[in-house]
């Protein structure tokens, strides 16, 4: 499958390795190419300089955020929950047509410090605002609940015994996406909690999941919820 993920930091990182080591042609999209190789240092919390992943990951490919949402079968929204919108602006409605998207963002403002806030709660989520900004697309929302590394690797926390959440208005992307990161990933309850409207709560989850991650002193966890 050809993957096309926006997004340079963590998550796009770790979301390109493992499925290029499945296989899979991935184009990981940014602002400006030369730029983004041109960076010396890592903009945490990546841990090394785009560049020097590249030359770890040397199959996948750098592309704007255009080329690669317009190579892709299935495009990945890894960009950060302030910038998303522009990001997949510079993508344009085009080259995103009516693929899936899978949504892992989260509209944190860091702003002013830690903790960040929200920038859209309660009546409104990012989600929904891409949704309803590229109706084209089928937005699945999905992963941004939990860290970069166990995105890709459940099993490394209670032997993958624990949940994600899912939401979107297309049920077949939803579908899709649940078996595709099931097979691919290893996760085995991943919960549909409905249209995209879900996006708030997985969204306004941040906030409790930032201080769980200040308590437990990792982000190698996550919740289970128990029937
Ligand atoms: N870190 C985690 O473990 C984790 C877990 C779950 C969910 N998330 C969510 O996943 C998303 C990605 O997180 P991350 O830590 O990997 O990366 P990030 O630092 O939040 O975002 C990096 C990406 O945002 C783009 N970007 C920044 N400012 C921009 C602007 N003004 N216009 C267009 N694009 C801009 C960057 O573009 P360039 O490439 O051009 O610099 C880069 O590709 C976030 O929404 C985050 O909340 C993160």
């Amino acid at each position: 499958m050809n993957i096309g993920i926006l997004g340079t930091g963590v998550v796009g990182q770790t979301l390109a390795a493992a499925l290029a080591e499945k296989g899979h042609a991935v184009t990981i999209g940014t602002r400006d190419p030369a730029e983004t190789m041109a960076r010396e240092t890592a903009k945490p919390p990546a841990r090394v300089a785009y560049r020097d992943w590249q030359r770890a990951n040397p199959s996948v490919q750098l592309a704007t955020f255009a080329d690669a949402a317009r190579s892709a079968d299935v495009v990945i929204n890894a960009t950060s929950g302030a910038s998303a919108m522009s990001a997949l602006e510079s993508a344009g409605a085009n080259a995103l047509g009516d693929r899936i998207l899978i949504d892992a963002s989260n509209p944190l403002d860091f702003s002013k410090g830690m903790p960040p806030t929200l920038t859209v709660c309660n009546t409104d989520s990012l989600g929904e605002q891409i949704q309803k900004a590229f109706p084209r697309v089928r937005l699945v929302k999905t992963l941004n609940t939990v860290t970069a590394n166990l995105m890709v690797n459940p099993g490394a926390v209670n032997e993958g015994d624990h949940t994600l959440f899912l939401c979107g208005n297309d049920a077949d992307a939803k579908a899709t996406v649940k078996r595709w990161i099931g097979e691919g990933f290893g996760w085995r309850d991943i919960l549909d909690l409905g249209d995209v409207t879900a996006s708030r709560g997985m969204e306004m989850y941040l906030p409790i999941w930032l201080r769980m991650w200040g308590a437990v002193g990792s982000p190698m966890f996550n919740v289970k919820l128990v029937r």
